[in-house]
């Protein structure tokens, strides 16, 4: 061990190399604590290239497993350390490198926060439309990596199709650069797209180039109550199905609504099983919040309001990103589904939800894009309870089975991690499992870029 250390310094600052075990330990989990997550032996901060070129290397030599991280805001425990390993933090490679209106590109280092960057480009009247609902804390790397959906993605596509083309760092050192910063390029098989997504297991992105789009001007949300799950996802599909082009669609279930109310006195109604939030942001809603409203009404909706300010509207956003983290304060631990479904299955993936939580005794909340068809049901436990973490493990394993039984797929946007590593093979099949292993072994020969996570 000491080897190693010394070896990472010999190149590397001081500051750069943590191996006090109290601060390392801080660094062995993301969000999906409840995953199993080993003791690193050392956190490494790069702030070049060439640090991470250095890391990489000395790695191969010494056959040490390197977990890169992020802010580690992600969910499926994609970023948790393993026994002994390195863990390679990005967040200190943060610079916005460059934003080019005419390109309509940014290139970007891989720490910098991704509401920082959205902030940034709005500033020349410009969008970066990926918006996990932990956009004031994830950095872009950590997007990438996770392969991020968001709010927006209804309208503007999630993280992948925003990742021109990336630097990355192989495992044995080199320097990877794939795709283009230009508007078009098919120039052979695309990599860029391999690696979004990879979780970490295939390279260490330190730079990528990203596509910007003009800012649109600001959405205007419609809220409407429905008396179920089912006749809110039979709005979404009149309103998908009539060709409508909201900026957002997302729907909260009652336990939600209550959790966000306990946590943040927000007023939401707390009677209505679900509330549908639409918006649009054309230069003129009004016509589409007209036809909206009136297929929820159509749809049986109690209740339609249209937020009357842009900032009425951002207040129901800052509801809906404050879901997960309300259901999280419900109990000890929570397990978080990320379902895609077809839309038009959503009332059966919604309705077989509640039935696996009724089954299991347990407290599971929902939000979801529905819009996307991705379904976040939250599994509400206390891991200290056996009996009770065993039911939510089953719960939460039912609702992936229900979720491909419907045509949907594990996981629209968090990724596989640990926490679903079980179940990939099932969505993916033999032959697509022998292709996914051999593309790994092709660029991580030695097993070292975050073993354990993915395959
Ligand atoms: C959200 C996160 C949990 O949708 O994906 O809020
Ligand atoms: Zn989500």
């Amino acid at each position: 061990m000491d080897e190693l250390i010394g070896a990472l310094r010999a190149a590397l600052p001081a500051e750069a190399v943590l191996t006090d075990p109290d601060v390392t330990a801080s660094y062995a989990h993301d969000m999906a604590s409840f995953c199993e997550a080993g003791r690193p032996a050392v956190v490494v901060l790069p702030r070049t290239v060439e640090h991470v070129q250095h890391i990489m290397r000395t790695a191969t030599a010494h056959r040490v497993p390197v977990v890169p991280q992020g802010a580690r805001t992600g969910l499926s425990g994609a970023a948790n350390a393993s026994d002994d390993c390195i863990v390679l933090s990005l967040v200190k490679m943060d610079r916005i490198l460059e934003i080019d209106p005419v390109e309509r590109i940014a290139v970007v280092e891989p720490g910098v926060v991704n509401a920082v960057l959205s902030r940034a480009v709005a500033e020349q009247g410009l969008y970066y439309p990926p918006d996990p609902s932990s956009w004031e804390q994830c950095t872009i790397g950590g997007n990438i990596g996770t392969a991020s959906g968001g709010l927006c993605c209804v309208k503007y596509g999630v993280t992948a199709e925003y990742v021109l083309g990336l630097d990355v760092v192989l495992a044995d050192g080199r320097l990877l650069t794939t795709g283009r910063r230009t508007a078009k390029g098919v120039a052979g098989y695309d990599l860029t797209r391999l690696f979004v997504g990879s979780e970490g297991s295939l390279g260490v992105v330190v730079k990528a180039v990203l596509a910007l789009k003009p800012a649109p001007p600001q959405q205007l949300v419609l809220a409407a109550e429905f008396p179920s799950t089912a006749a809110a996802c039979e709005a979404v599909r009149e309103i998908m199905g009539r060709g409508h082009a909201p900026s957002l669609l997302e729907l909260m279930d009652r336990t939600s609504l209550q959790a966000v109310n306990a946590m943040a006195h927000m007023g939401l109604p707390e009677s209505t099983a679900a509330l549908l939030l639409a918006a649009f942001d054309t230069p003129d809603p009004a016509p589409d919040l007209a036809a909206v409203a009136e297929l929820c009404t159509a749809a049986g909706a109690t209740e339609v309001v249209p937020a009357d300010s842009p900032a009425e509207s951002e207040l129901l956003l800052q509801a809906r990103r404050l879901t997960l983290p309300a259901l999280e304060a419900l109990k000890a631990a929570t397990m978080i589904d990320d379902v895609c479904v077809p839309r038009s299955r959503l009332a059966a993936m919604l309705d077989g939800t509640a039935a696996i939580a009724e089954k299991y005794g347990l407290t599971i909340g929902v939000c979801a894009h529905v819009g996307d068809g991705n379904t976040h049901p939250v599994v509400c436990f206390d891991p200290a309870d056996e009996d009770e973490a065993r039911r939510a493990r089953e719960s939460f394993d039912e609702i992936m089975a229900l979720g491909l039984s419907l045509g949907g797929t594990i996981t629209g946007e968090h990724g596989v991690g640990v926490l679903k590593r079980e179940w990939l093979a099932r969505e993916l099949g033999p032959v697509a499992m022998e292709v996914q292993r051999g593309i790994k072994a092709v660029l991580d020969p030695l097993g070292i870029l975050n073993p354990g996570k993915v395959l």
